[in-house]
C-alpha cells in the first residue's frame, strides 16, 4: 500500500522512519519533506493546506493512506475535505476532522469541553472586543502570573504569561482591539496560573478505545536551565522518571478516559493522536492543552520507543479495531537534542552546508529543516535536526546524543547542551 505523510519536520521524518520499516508498505511518500525523508521516501512539493494539490497528489501516486503530521491542515478540515469527495473518501485520513481539531484550533473551545466534561485544568474566562472593560476586571481578580491566551493559531506564539497587572492589562487591549494575533486573537482566554512540571501525554484513538503511547518532557527554552524565548522544543525525553505507571494512570482516569468520552458524547468522530499538555502540581495532572498531533521534537524520542508496526496501529485506527492491535513500548531511554540555526527563535540564516553527520553511527539523525540544494544538504529552517540516541538511562542517551553532536556541524549552529538537567539522576 503506498502511503502519504503530510509535513517536513523531525517529527515526520520520525514517521517516515517508522513507517518506512513496515513491510505493509510499497511505496512511502512525504510532502513536502526534507533532506531526510528524502532518503527514506519521494518528496512531493506541495503545500499541505493546498488541498487541491494534496489530492492530485493522491490521485497520482495511488496513495490509499494519508498521515497529517502538523495542526494547521487538520483545522483547516483536510479529512472532511478527503470525506467530501468522491475519488477520495474511502482513503482514511490519520488526524481529525474540523469538529475534534477545534481542540487545538480554538483554545475557548478546549477550555469548554474539559469544564463540560470534568476535566482537570486551570479555571479561565473567555473575552473579546466587546467585553474588554470585564476582562479588566477580571484580571484585577487574580494573582500574578496572569496567563493570557490567543483563541485561534498563533504560530505558537499565542501565550502570554504576564507577571505585572498593568502589562497585562495592555497585552490583553493589544490581543483584542489591536489584534496583536490578527483573529487568532479576537477571543483571549484568560486564565488561572498553573504551578508545576510539564508533561507531553500522546494518546492515538479510533473514536472508540485509545492506546496511550510513551510521555515525554520536551524542552522549550532556547537558554541553559530553561531561560530565555521559547522555540518549539529544544529537545526531549522518554520516559520521564515522574511519569511513572502511578502517574499515568491518574492521568488516564482523570483525562485520558473523559477526553474520549466526551468526544463521543458530544458526536465527534475522532481518529488520530490527541497531544495533552499536561502540568504536574504535586502528582496532581491538570490539563495546559490539547493539540491534535503528535510534538516535535516529542515524536523522535517517542516514536523510537514504539516496537510495534505503526502502520498497523494506523490501519486500527482507521478501520477503527485499534483494540485489536498490540502496542509494544521499549523499556530504554531515548533523548533528543535539537540542532538549531545561530540566532532561532529570532531571524536566523538559512542555506548553511551541513557536514559530517552521515558519519554518525551511535543516534539517529532526524532531519527537521533541512534541504539539498547544489547536491549540497543545507539548513532550511530554524530547527535543523534532532539527534536522537537509546540509553539504560537518560545520561547514558544523552551522552551518546552529545557524542554524535560532536561530528556535526554548520556555521552559527546551536543547541542546548543542558537537556534533562532536570531530570537525570544524581
Ligand atoms: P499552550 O500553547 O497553551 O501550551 O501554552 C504554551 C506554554 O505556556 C505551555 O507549554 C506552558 O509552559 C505555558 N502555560 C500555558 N498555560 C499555562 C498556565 N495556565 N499556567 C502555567 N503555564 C502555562
Ligand atoms: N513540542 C511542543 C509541540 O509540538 O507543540
Amino acid at each position: 500500500m503506498n502511503v502519504l505523510i503530510l509535513g517536513s519536520g523531525g517529527r515526520e521524518h520520525a514517521f517516515a522512519l517508522k513507517l518506512s520499516q513496515s513491510k505493509r508498505i510499497s511505496q512511502l511518500f512525504v510532502a513536502p519533506g526534507n533532506a531526510g525523508t528524502q532518503q527514506l521516501a519521494t518528496n512531493i512539493e506541495l503545500n499541505p493546506t493546498n488541498f487541491e494539490a494534496v489530492k492530485n497528489a493522491v490521485l497520482e501516486n495511488n496513495i490509499k493512506m494519508v498521515v497529517v503530521g502538523p495542526e494547521a491542515p487538520l483545522v483547516a478540515g483536510i479529512h472532511d475535505f478527503f470525506l467530501a469527495d468522491s475519488f477520495l473518501k474511502n482513503i482514511p485520513v490519520i488526524g481529525p476532522k474540523k469538529d475534534g481539531a477545534l481542540l487545538e484550533g480554538s483554545k475557548d473551545f478546549s477550555k469548554k469541553f474539559m469544564q463540560k466534561h470534568g476535566i482537570p485544568t486551570a479555571k479561565y474566562k473567555s473575552f473579546t472586543n466587546n467585553n474588554l472593560s470585564e476582562g479588566i476586571s477580571f484580571l484585577e481578580t487574580l494573582q500574578p502570573p496572569f496567563v493570557l491566551k490567543a483563541d485561534g493559531l498563533a504560530a505558537g506564539k499565542g501565550v502570554l504569561i504576564l507577571s505585572n497587572l498593568e502589562d497585562a492589562k495592555a497585552e490583553l487591549k493589544e490581543m483584542l482591539t489591536h489584534q496583536k494575533f490578527g483573529n487568532a486573537s479576537s477571543t483571549v482566554v484568560i486564565e488561572e496560573f498553573l504551578n508545576g512540571i510539564e508533561l507531553s501525554v500522546f494518546v492515538l484513538t479510533d473514536g472508540k478505545s485509545y492506546k496511550i503511547l510513551p510521555s515525554a518532557k520536551d524542552y522549550k527554552r532556547i537558554g541553559e536551565g530553561d531561560t530565555g524565548l521559547n522555540t518549539g522544543g529544544m529537545g526531549a525525553i522518554s520516559p520521564v522518571p515522574f511519569a511513572d505507571d502511578d502517574f499515568i494512570k491518574k492521568v488516564e482516569e482523570l483525562i485520558v478516559k473523559p477526553t474520549i468520552v466526551g468526544l463521543q458524547k458530544d458526536g465527534i468522530d475522532y481518529r488520530g493522536f490527541i497531544f495533552i499538555g499536561l502540568m504536574n502540581d504535586a502528582g496532581n495532572p491538570s490539563v495546559v492543552e490539547y493539540n491534535v498531533r503528535m510534538g516535535d521534537p516529542e515524536t523522535e524520542v517517542v516514536l523510537p520507543r514504539i516496537a510495534s508496526d505503526l502502520f498497523d496501529l494506523f490501519e486500527g485506527v482507521a478501520s477503527q479495531t485499534l483494540s485489536e492491535k498490540s502496542c509494544i513500548i521499549s523499556p530504554k531511554t531515548a533523548t533528543t537534542v535539537m540542532l538549531v540555526s545561530g540566532s532561532y527563535p529570532d531571524d536566523y540564516e538559512k542555506d548553511k552546508e551541513i557536514e559530517g553527520f552521515e558519519t554518525v553511527e551511535n543516534s539517529i539523525v532526524f532531519h527537521a529543516g533541512t534541504t539539498i540544494k547544489h547536491g549540497k544538504v543545507v539548513s532550511n529552517g530554524g530547527r535543523v535536526m534532532a539527534i536522537t540516541s537509546f540509553g539504560d538511562t537518560i545520561k547514558e542517551a544523552l551522552e551518546k546524543c552529545y557524542n554524535s553532536i560532536d561530528k556535526i556541524s554548520f556555521e552559527k549552529m546551536n543547541f542546548r547542551k543542558d537537556i534533562g538537567f532536570d531530570l537525570i539522576e544524581k
